[in-house]
């Protein structure tokens, strides 16, 4: 899979993508990742990628000019199969999202800053508008480092079978049962007997039970 990251602040999207699952991920040929400074396709001599709002008010808007020269630019070398604007006000991202996503083959991904983007941008060039929660981040990079990190590590092959997505938390609809390791006793606090059985269909059992009860608990909600 390859994305494409539209930013004005690239140095913030560096670190998430070099350590762990997804420096390996690219390593291995299953993410081609390619972060692009919107300010270079600013044609204005100090490379300015905003300006003030038309019919006034606080807030500096991002203005079309850049992104719509880089996101054409992009679209003339390969089909991009979703072009993502990251924003509170988008659609709320899910595990079934991400496993939709970790199928496609070009995805392009725009972070937003200031007040927030030419609408032209959203009704022309956006393909989908995805937002991590209901709260507001300072700019999309920290949002699209979370949407790419979800999507990627689904990609078939990223995961070896002891990291398998297939266990996650959401996959099934419901959260994850609690897991432990040694010791199988710390200052009194003991593992769950169960565990220690080696009667592997007990433990299925178990983690199911307790995969349910945790769900009931803390997120009722996935249960309808
Ligand atoms: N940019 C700012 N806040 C955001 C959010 N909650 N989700 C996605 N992008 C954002």
């Amino acid at each position: 899979m390859r994305i494409d990251i539209l930013t004005i602040l690239p140095e913030l999207l560096k670190s998430p993508f070099s350590d762990s699952i997804m420096k390996r991920a690219q390593e291995k040929g299953h993410l081609k990742l390619k972060i692009h400074n919107i300010r270079d396709y600013s044609s204005n001599k100090h490379n300015k990628v905003d300006d003030y709002q038309y019919g006034g008010g606080a807030g500096m808007v991002m203005s079309i000019e850049p992104i719509a020269t880089i996101i054409e630019k992009l679209k003339s070398e390969r089909d991009y199969d979703e072009i993502i604007f990251m924003t509170p006000d988008g659609e709320l991202l899910s595990q079934s999202k991400c496993n939709d996503l970790s199928l496609k083959n070009n995805i392009m991904v725009l972070c937003g800053h200031y007040k927030g983007i030419d609408e032209r941008i959203r009704e022309y060039l956006i393909t989908k508008e995805i937002s991590i929660g209901s709260y507001v981040l300072s700019g999309g990079e920290l949002s699209a480092a979370v949407l790419v990190d979800s999507i990627v590590r689904l990609i078939p092959g990223v995961l070896n079978d002891e990291t398998s997505a297939l266990t996650d938390s959401f996959q099934d609809g419901l959260l994850s049962p609690p897991v432990y390791t040694r010791p199988a006793e710390y200052n009194g606090m003991k593992v769950p007997e169960i565990l220690l059985s080696g009667d592997s269909g007990e433990i299925d059992r178990w983690r199911e039970d307790k995969a349910i009860e945790r769900t009931k608990k803390r997120r009722p909600d996935l249960l309808k």
